[in-house]
């Protein structure tokens, strides 16, 4: 299975050939490419326990009465193990852990942020679901425009995928039978415009001026595309080039729901990679100062057509 022996572990040897090889070629530095590899590994293990849980979330029994945490501490302890012997990895954050993580002596180079498990409330029906990544030097608390320096999602639908960016455009390998991931899509780049929304929330807790915007996009006959599941509704996007996935403040919860630091600035990372626009409606999302992890803020995320637009709306009088 191809080159791969050289990463001095031999479970993962021929893992990941075409990304290894893939970003060599993007000047990506040597550590944060075996560090992506090393995360996007996590996706073959987090996706044997969903196999291994058969859909029960919570805490269950296994075949032999034995209590199971639940998946999505599941997912957070196995990236955890993963990075605690990269050797370059100082910090870990979690939206399964209550505070940072320490991993390293101190003077490693990344930091890491996850949340392992997306949308597990859909991982009983069947639907897609996912693990997102953000990769910072020097600090979490921070812009992400200063301090991020690659993010990776993780899909596991009928395919397992991962798109990841360094910086150097966004990418999609797909894991194939063997237990690789082979590029399928190379620099993955948007257009101006698409064709779908996703729109988080409940219609009756919008404010006037984003209800208005929605209004407008069906008017404009943009189709109603919307899982419930945050990584496959952005995949959904960029992989068909474009369109817009909201979850806007709400009249009630002005922040709106999304994490800032584990799922938001991983994505506008990639998004902007591919040529797409993140904002709050206001500012682009990796201008915002992170304070806190459990940072909320609403986001308008896609095409630019669709995002400069909400910001359009949302600035009207109302
Ligand atoms: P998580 O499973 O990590 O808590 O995230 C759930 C998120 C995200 O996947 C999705 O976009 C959003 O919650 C859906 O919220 P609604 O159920 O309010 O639509
Ligand atoms: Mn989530
Ligand atoms: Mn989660």
């Amino acid at each position: 299975m191809g080159e791969g022996s050289g990463e001095g572990n031999s479970d993962y040897t021929g893992l990941v050939v075409d990304l290894r090889r893939q970003m060599w070629t993007a000047g990506v530095e040597e550590e944060l490419r075996r560090l992506i590899w090393q995360l996007a590994v996590t996706g073959k293990y987090i996706s044997a326990k969903i196999h291994e849980s058969n859909r029960k979330l919570a805490g269950f029994k296994n075949l032999y009465g034995e209590e199971q945490l639940s998946l999505d501490r599941s997912a957070d302890e196995i990236i955890k193990n993963q990075l605690q012997f990269s050797g370059f990895v100082r910090e870990y954050a979690s939206e399964e852990q209550d505070a940072v993580v320490l991993l390293g002596k101190g003077r490693e180079k990344y930091f890491v942020t996850a949340d392992p498990l997306d949308g597990s409330s859909l991982v009983d029906t069947n639907l897609a679901i996912g693990t997102i990544i953000g990769i910072h030097k020097k600090s979490i608390f921070a812009r992400g425009r200063d301090s991020m320096v690659a993010a990776l999602y993780i899909t596991y639908g009928p395919l397992i995928t991962m798109v990841y960016s360094a910086g150097h455009g966004t990418h999609e390998f797909v894991l194939n039978r063997e237990g690789e991931y082979v590029l399928s899509e190379e620099n993955l780049m948007m257009d101006q415009r698409g064709s779908i929304y996703s729109p988080g929330g409940l219609r009756k807790d919008y404010t006037e001026n984003h209800l208005k915007y929605l209004e407008y996009l069906e008017a404009e006959g943009h189709k109603l595309r919307y899982s419930g599941g945050f990584v496959p509704d952005i995949n959904q996007i960029l992989i068909k080039r474009g369109g817009v996935f909201t979850y806007p403040a709400l009249k009630k919860s002005p922040h709106g729901k999304l994490r800032l630091l584990f799922e938001l600035q991983p994505m506008a990372f990639i998004i902007e990679q591919a040529g797409g626009v993140a904002t709050d409606g206001k500012e682009a999302i990796l201008s915002l100062q992170v304070e806190n992890l459990d940072q909320r803020c609403p986001i308008y995320i896609g095409s630019r057509f669709e995002v400069d637009k909400a910001k359009e709306f949302l600035a009207a009088e109302s």
